[in-house]
């Protein structure tokens, strides 16, 4: 049994799938980029037969990466298959992902097929796809929650038809870590050709237990490929969460003694970058990548991790891409300073216009705050490699005014592909007359469905991100603003999400 765990990432895919998640071409190409860095063995980019768009962004990330293997989901038809494999086809190294559910609920109810047709098409479409690529992952649907002598039917036949890759999903998260872990040692145990595929868990985290189910599919089940995404962002309650996964495999090697591929040092920085793309904020408690995971507020700890800090630190903050940099920077940071801690963040700039295009955005906001904490710097970079060319709005400056006891008044001023507007309005508060004050000149007629905010790095003095999500003929977009004023950021955050409405960047459901 090897003993490397395989990390496939389907941020791009299942993760997309959470209502109001969905992203750009662009927004997915930089994710993945991000993933490549991060080492992550296969990038599950979308499903190609979804959508033109979807299509689209499964190309553009097969011809961009070259160190993951890129994936991309289909149903267990020779359409579904054929338009993956064209998607697939500038890729290095290339993955089809066929799906077909085999519990007797969805069979029943959702596919109306019965199990021996379901059998059929299992296996006709793995015979189908394997005569256009090698790497083949083939997923019982709601398998948890299927007939184990009919999934060892089905899994014995389509690994008999060249499958390479069983993943065993629990679709719902109904699972439980004991069972499910028992669920798919079994399974290998009583299919005689188990042996010829690598055993892959995905899990939802319906009943929380998304990553302790995973890691009984691994301990218990000998499973070598865990399905996870950053910040455990998918449908519903979402899927495993990678970093969580990937740090209890890495901290506890003592018990798993697997190795992994992926370099962690990229986890942070690829954690804000999902949370600013969809505009799901990442709670403070959250393990690993939250604001609060490495921080010791009671005085005993404190002391204690200052004498010795394994007293109460089991990763260290700098192995997940925390800067272990104390110095905060601030207005006389220079440039190198600057340059310095983004490499610690493992922040990635393409190039030096970028840095120096984020350097002036630092300065910019020193000279409003004192100091610049690693999670202002995250936040700031954020965009910078994402090309603002063809963005038809752009904001210049604010202003409001609101008394107690009156009706706040905004004034706006922001480019339309590049000629400058002022928009004028009153609202319920500064925010709500600044918001109106842009539609007031835009007439977008959007409706808006999220908007929040979040305090980056903790106090009054800290920037405020704002996340807007606006709702436009069956499109839903995001569009994130960060600054000192949370006025401003709610307007630059309104702008952004205004400029992915008028893109012509197709918006794709990924699982039709
Ligand atoms: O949860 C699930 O069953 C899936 C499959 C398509 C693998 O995402
Ligand atoms: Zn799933």
């Amino acid at each position: 049994m090897s003993d490397k765990l395989i990390i496939f990432d389907t941020t791009l895919r299942d993760g997309e799938q959470s209502p109001g998640a969905s992203m750009t071409r662009d927004e997915k190409l930089r994710i993945a980029r991000q993933l490549e860095r991060l080492k992550v063995d296969v990038i599950e980019a979308g499903f190609a037969a979804s959508s033109n768009g979807d299509f689209e962004c499964v190309k553009a990330i097969a011809e961009a990466i070259k160190e993951s293997t890129i994936c991309s989901l289909a149903r267990a038809n020779d359409r579904d298959i054929s338009r993956a494999t064209d998607a697939l086809k500038p890729a290095r190294s290339a993955r089809l992902h066929i799906f077909l559910a085999t519990s007797a609920l969805h069979m029943e109810k959702k596919l109306r097929m019965t199990p021996d047709q379901v059998f059929e098409q299992a296996k006709q479409s793995v015979r189908f796809a394997r005569n256009l690529l090698d790497d083949i992952e083939f997923s019982p649907e709601d398998g948890y929650r299927s007939d184990p002598d009919f999934l060892c039917r089905v899994l014995e036949s389509v690994i008999a038809e060249g499958a390479t890759t069983i993943n065993v999903p629990d679709t719902v998260g109904y699972a439980i870590p004991e069972l499910y872990g028992n669920f798919i040692k079994n399974l290998r145990e009583r299919i005689p050709n188990s042996d010829k595929a690598v055993w892959s868990v995905h899990c939802h985290n319906d009943l929380g237990m998304a990553v302790a189910n995973s890691l009984a599919g691994v301990m218990i089940g000998g499973a070598r490929q865990v399905e996870c995404t950053i910040n455990g962002l998918g449908e519903r309650a979402g899927n495993c969460s990678l970093e969580e996964i990937v740090m209890a495999v890495k901290t506890r090697k003592d018990y798993f003694n697997l190795s992994l591929g992926i370099d962690t040092k990229h986890i942070l920085a690829t954690s804000r970058m999902v949370s600013q793309t969809t505009g799901f904020v990442v709670q403070p408690n959250k393990a690993v990548v939250g604001a609060n995971a490495f921080a010791h507020a009671s005085g005993i700890h404190q002391d204690g991790v200052l004498k010795a800090r394994d007293t109460y630190e089991i990763m260290r903050a700098e192995d997940v891409g925390w800067s272990a940099n104390k110095i905060v920077l601030g207005k006389l940071s220079g440039r190198n300073a600057f340059k310095q801690r983004l490499q610690e963040l493992g922040v990635a700039m393409e190039s030096e216009a970028d840095v120096n295009s984020a350097f002036i955005k630092f300065k910019d906001l020193a000279d409003r705050k004192s100091e610049i904490f690693d999670e202002d710097i995250l936040a700031l970079v954020s965009d910078e490699s994402i090309s603002h060319d063809n963005e038809q709005y752009s904001f210049v400056s604010l202003s409001q005014h609101s008394e107690t006891g009156e009706r706040p008044q905004a004034s706006v001023v922001f480019t339309v592909l590049g000629k400058e507007v002022r928009g004028q309005s009153d609202g319920n508060g500064p925010v709500d007359a600044s918001l109106k004050a842009i539609e007031s000149h835009v007439k977008s007629g959007a409706e808006m469905v999220l908007y929040s905010v979040n305090a980056i790095s903790g106090s009054t003095e800290s920037q405020g991100e704002v996340t807007v999500r606006l709702q436009n003929s069956g499109r839903v977009v995001n569009g994130v603003g960060s600054d000192p004023d949370i006025v401003v950021a709610s307007a630059k955050a309104y702008l952004s999400a205004l400029n992915k409405l008028q893109s012509k960047a197709d918006r794709v459901a990924a699982q039709g």
